[in-house]
């Protein structure tokens, strides 16, 4: 059955430009794709369909998360004195470890995937941890949930604990088994082959992770160029390679298969040349990047001006907050930090950041993100009477909005067509 709803419409289509229509109208089919949409209901020849009617509020696409790790959810906001190497040894491997244990994962996982939910987030690229069993779980529950995700298994076999670190031979075992369970074209939830870093993997696990991309056709998603002392250690490690992505390329998981990378905070020349030839797409994630003591600011506006698709991730718990908003808020500021000392680079607009956590984003799933024919709906609905006292224009509605809501003013959330309800979310919680 198709549906039409009515209210104030925001979109992107292009990186810089919002499309607004006021009291306008989307036209969805019964597979969850806009049909159309219009300030003009008649244009939409949608006679016979259903109208929702969702008055004063605002209607634009959902969030998309490009870097997020669910296993990390437990310790957002603590251990932020420590830098990368040390934060991982200290705080984060310890709490993977713990995900072992499948009830502790079920009732940790149920907590991120609620505020996953409560803040707008309907697709995300997820972290779970390296057992098979514990990515089993999560990706199990984010159908429950109705929301889209590429969820990885994490690859690691050096330079970890050993509760974490899994023989290759096992580590493709378990792969194979998830994807003959979720491979599926047209799922909303799959398989992501995901190396952790190449600190925590040797060559012949970076050679399987490339080969099981490649054989399953399956996206890839890893870290890159965040931490200096960590840049030189690959170095180290991987002496022959020339940069840090060069080091994936070799092993065929540099965009050999669609692929994302979260950081890129010291990409330049050759690295960032391959990226562009490579369309490997930036999770930038400025909160971790703050947090976590990278030292550098990514050069997104670069990114942008080269061609190279950015997307934005709350990469928790290098990251404090899980809402998409707030991190396109720090993604702005920090630009602005970074256009004091390159003038030549003007800061991110708030345009940019939206299109950045939508279209751009979104591109990774499909067509996800805009309201664009076609496109699969994934959407927000947004009562911000209690944020908005004075009768503003609709895009600074919307920028009150990102700055300062919350979950509370966020009335309705779809996903491919499909309204997430709060029962969608309690039901898998039980
Ligand atoms: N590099 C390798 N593992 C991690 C992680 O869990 N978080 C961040 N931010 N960087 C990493
Ligand atoms: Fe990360």
């Amino acid at each position: 059955m198709k549906k039409v709803y009515k209210a104030h419409i925001i979109y992107t289509k292009e990186h810089n430009r919002f499309e607004v229509l006021e009291n306008g109208y989307v036209a969805v089919d019964d597979k969850g794709r806009v049909i159309k949409v219009s300030s003009d209901l008649s244009v939409l020849g949608c006679e016979d369909a259903e109208i929702i009617d969702f008055g004063d509020s605002l209607l634009f696409p959902a969030m998309n998360d490009m870097h997020v790790h669910a296993p990390q959810y437990r310790n957002t906001g603590i251990a932020m004195d420590l830098e990368l190497l040390p934060w991982l040894q200290d705080y984060t491997y310890p709490e993977e470890i713990k995900y072992a244990d499948a009830t502790y994962a079920r009732r940790m996982y149920s907590r991120f995937l609620r505020d996953l939910w409560r803040c707008g987030t309907m697709r995300a690229c997820v972290f779970a941890t390296s057992h098979t069993e514990n990515t089993r779980l999560l990706m199990r529950l984010f159908q429950e949930t109705g929301m889209g995700a590429f969820v990885g298994k994490v690859g690691m076999n050096r330079n970890c604990p050993e509760e974490l670190t899994e023989p290759v031979g096992e580590m493709v075992r378990g792969y194979e088994s998830l994807i003959a369970e979720f491979n599926q074209s047209e799922a909303l939830v799959r398989p992501i082959i995901t190396p952790r870093f190449v600190p925590s993997c040797t060559s012949e696990m970076l050679q399987a992770c490339g080969e099981l991309a490649v054989k399953h056709q399956l996206p890839v998603q890893s870290h890159l160029s965040e931490n200096k002392n960590e840049i030189a250690w690959v170095q180290s490690l991987e002496k022959n390679s020339t940069c840090y992505g060069d080091a994936y390329d070799r092993y065929g998981l540099f965009g050999q298969t669609p692929t994302v990378m979260a950081h890129c905070v010291y990409t330049e020349g050759e690295e960032l040349e391959l990226m562009k030839q490579r369309g490997v797409m930036v999770a930038h994630c400025p909160t971790s990047n703050l947090n976590i003591a990278t030292g550098g600011i990514a050069p997104v506006r670069q990114f942008l001006e080269e061609g190279v698709l950015v997307g934005l991730g709350s990469d928790i718990s290098g990251g404090h907050d899980l809402s998409i908003f707030r991190v396109m808020v720090y993604a702005i500021q920090m630009s602005k930090m970074y256009a004091f000392h390159h003038p030549e680079r003007p800061f991110l607009t708030l345009a940019e950041a939206f299109w950045m956590a939508t279209k751009a984003a979104g591109s990774f799933f499909g067509r996800v993100g805009s309201f664009e024919p076609g496109y699969e709906f994934d959407a927000l609905v947004i009562d911000d009477h209690d944020l908005n006292h004075d009768q503003y224009p609709l895009l600074h509605r919307l920028e009150r909005y990102i700055y300062l809501g919350d979950d509370r003013q966020i009335k309705h959330r779809f996903c491919r067509g499909k309204e997430i309800t709060e029962m969608c979310i309690t039901s898998m919680l039980l």
